[in-house]
């Protein structure tokens, strides 16, 4: 693979399981040193680490749960530690913002319990990590939003989910704007149904898996690595004049 991030320092939240391992990988096979941040599972981080060292990638764990102000000063401390110790400089390249997830439950369901839950690991968790991380974020870099193809459908079964994505492409839109005079470039990318630990009770029930092909315009589940192209391509030099977009990487669901 080109080495275009090479001498780049990125964080991949929540890249210890899912999508975020994908992610953290690519861009540290593209040569970047990358912070795979967790929130409890040590072991997984390590072995994500471990996998991307040994494909002769440079990376490391930081843990912190983010939740908001208090948790997002935490991690750029933790990060402004290993970057210093890594690199002599605490600038940071690439941010992914890929913490998230979202539960079913329609309105008459949804409690505020379940309310804040969604919004603080989708909107809360991300928008107060980015502030914390404003002024170390080098000039020319690359903050990418991890949305979901959720943020434009009408599904009522979804609705807090929904809510809490199209707030981060709110966010991101307005974010670029902000941030442009930089050079930094602010994007979201929306994945479908995509193949790994969040989706595979979907992905080996025929019957669920039909249902979610039968509206999918490519016909199958996407493949995380699929999800870790777009990154990487926003990441790269080549996404340099993309921003405030949101590119959705669904295999074309529900048109
Ligand atoms: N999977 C899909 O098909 C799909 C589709 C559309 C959108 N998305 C979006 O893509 C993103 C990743 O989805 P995913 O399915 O890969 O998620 P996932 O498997 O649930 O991600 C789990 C990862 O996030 C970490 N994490 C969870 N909450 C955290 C917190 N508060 N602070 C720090 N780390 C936290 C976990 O750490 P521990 O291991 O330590 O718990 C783990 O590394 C989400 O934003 C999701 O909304 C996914």
């Amino acid at each position: 693979m080109e080495k275009d991030l090479a001498g780049k320092t990125a964080l991949v939240t929540g890249a210890s399981r899912g999508l975020g391992v994908h992610m953290a990988t690519r861009l540290a096979a593209a040569g970047a040193l990358v912070g795979v941040n967790y929130a409890s599972d040590e072991a997984a981080a390590s072995e994500t680490v471990r996998r991307i060292e040994e494909a002769g990638g440079q990376a490391f764990a930081v843990q912190t749960k983010l939740d908001g102000e208090a948790a997002a000063q935490q991690l750029a401390e933790r990060l402004e530690k290993e970057l210093t110790a890594r690199t002599g400089s605490n600038g940071l390249d690439i941010l992914v913002n890929n913490i998230g997830g979202g539960d079913y439950g329609p309105i008459v369901n949804a409690n505020e319990e379940f309310y804040d839950q969604m919004f603080t690991n989708n909107v809360r968790g991300p928008f107060f990590l980015t502030r914390a991380l404003y002024d170390r974020i080098n000039d020319f870099g690359r903050i990418i939003n991890i949305s979901s193809v959720g943020a434009r459908l009408t599904d009522p079964n979804i609705i807090v989910y929904t809510m809490a994505k199209a707030a981060v492409d709110a966010f991101t839109r307005v974010l670029a704007q902000d941030i442009g005079k930089r050079g930094i470039t602010v994007n979201s990318v929306a994945p479908g149904f995509t193949a790994g630990p969040t989706n595979d009770y979907i992905v080996n029930d025929p019957v669920a898996a039909k249902q979610v092909t039968d509206v999918t315009a490519l016909a199958r589940f996407g493949q995380p690595e699929e999800i870790a192209d777009v990154v990487h391509f926003l990441a790269s030099p080549a996404g340099r004049w993309v921003t405030a977009q949101n590119i959705e990487a669904s295999g074309g669901f529900k048109l």
